[in-house]
């Protein structure tokens, strides 16, 4: 492939550009065009190491031979199917695949196409178990502040990041939000999952103090928060969290969109953290991002009891065109299998030490208020310009990327999530070129 002759687009206009300043792009675009392993290319063939797995997604690494020729071999056997009320064999082979990495009793799967839709789905799934249940008073969604869950009107009604709801109105009614648990006086600087913090689940009590267990149907929380900018969840949080949504008869949610397929060395986050919900939600690393594709797992007793709830007919009115589309099932069996042969989560899990050490090398840089990191995650939290938060970070997300790395940045944090095939002078290039790049950005 030879990247000069790569086409240039003579007109930004049209692409009205998601989560950008669309402005500032358009001025100053910044093009990606090829990608391979560890890498992209721009149109001008420089080379771009990539330190967030595009955005958290490309878990094996780009440009997947294996993948990209089962994708092939798909469209080329069957474009599209629906899947009402019809079926192909690879969407379900797919299901059985996620069932297999899924934690224990998490086995049935229902796909969507995007993380966002995942989120939605779980929370409509929650509301039809209770009303299945004859507990049609469990409405109430509960969150947590700095949460994200895409950007659904449930997701953003659940989700706690203030500039993602505040543009949008009333959302949906009845959703209540825990407190997030990034607590930097005690915990800044922890490696791996912070000491202090537990106890903040607690605030589920309240909740249901205030309103009564038998109006809450769920409780959602990402296991990691990633897009607020990486919040590794206490030591005993999710454990406590568990137990009262269990003694309440609260259905637990875990969205696993970032966490799943190895990000924290294991197929799901909860199993490193050893903490089984009822649903888990997931996307992203599914498929490698080659196709869009999502997914919905739930335990056998949600499943059981919507769909055993009705007598005949279609249990669940819920379901899309795309759900379990032929090209997206077949890029996530080759995906999947991947995993399996390469032991992706073995992977992450043999280079976490010298990937902890390298982002805690970065808290003596200027400015660096906290290093944090979990699995193949690693979080960087900048002080702010005076009145002008933010800035800071996405400075030195620009001069990274001029520098060629890319780094994801949220607020004042560098976000960091490469894809887990990452080796060491991987980890060395980019850390280093984020320690030169936030040294400078301190003159
Ligand atoms: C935890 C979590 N949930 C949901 C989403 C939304 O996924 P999508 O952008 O595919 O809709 C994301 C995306 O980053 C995410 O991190």
């Amino acid at each position: 492939m030879n990247e000069i002759s790569a086409p240039r687009p003579n007109n930004l206009d049209a692409f009205w550009m998601p989560f950008t300043d669309n402005k500032y792009f358009k001025a100053n675009p910044r093009l990606l065009y090829r990608a391979e392993g560890m890498s992209y290319f721009t149109p001008e063939g420089r080379e771009v190491l990539d330190g967030t797995a595009g955005l958290w997604c490309c878990n094996a690494g780009h440009g997947r031979r294996e993948i990209t020729e089962a994708i092939q071999k798909q469209a080329a056997l069957m474009d599209f199917a629906p899947t009402f009320n019809l079926g192909h064999p690879i969407a379900f082979e797919a299901a059985a695949r996620v069932a297999e990495m899924t934690p224990d009793g998490i086995d049935r799967v229902f796909f969507t196409n995007s993380g966002s839709e995942s989120a939605d789905t779980a929370l409509k799934i929650a509301l039809a178990y209770h009303k299945a249940r004859r507990e049609s008073s469990r409405v109430r969604l509960v969150g947590r502040e700095r949460g994200y869950h895409g950007v659904g009107f449930g997701g953003i009604t659940v989700g706690g990041i203030g500039p993602n709801r505040k543009q949008f109105g009333a959302l949906l009614p009845y959703a209540d939000h825990l407190p997030h648990t990034h607590l930097p006086a005690k915990n800044a600087f922890s490696r791996g999952q912070p000491e202090h913090g537990a106890e903040l689940a607690d605030a589920l009590e309240a909740i249901v103090a205030l309103h009564g267990a038998e109006t809450i149907a769920a409780v959602m929380v990402e296991p990691v928060a990633g897009s607020t900018g990486v919040l590794v969840p206490p030591l005993g949080y999710l454990q406590r969290l568990r137990e009262l949504c269990t003694r309440h008869g609260i259905l637990l949610i875990f969205d696993e969109v970032i966490t799943g397929f190895g990000r924290l060395g294991t197929n799901f986050g909860s199993e490193r953290l050893g903490v089984t919900p009822d649903i888990i939600t997931m996307a992203k690393g599914l498929t490698n991002a080659a196709v869009p594709m999502g997914a919905v797992a739930t335990s056998q007793t949600v499943y059981d009891t919507i769909v055993d709830g009705v007598a005949g007919g279609i249990e669940l009115f819920h379901g899309y065109t795309y759900s379990g589309h032929p090209l997206a099932s077949a890029a996530a069996v080759a995906t999947l299998e991947l995993h399996r042969a390469e032991d992706l989560p073995g992977r992450a899990r043999a280079i976490e030490p010298y990937w902890q050490d390298a982002i805690h090398s970065l808290k003596d840089r200027p400015n660096v208020i906290d290093t944090r990191d979990f699995g193949l995650i690693g979080g960087i939290e900048l002080a702010p310009r005076p009145g002008k938060p933010g800035t800071r970070a996405m400075d030195i997300f620009r001069r990274c990327f001029d520098a060629g790395v890319l780094v994801r940045v949220t607020g004042d944090i560098v976000a960091l999530s490469p894809p887990l095939i990452v080796e060491r002078p991987h980890v060395d290039r980019l850390i280093g070129t984020l320690a030169d790049a936030i040294t400078a950005e301190a003159a």
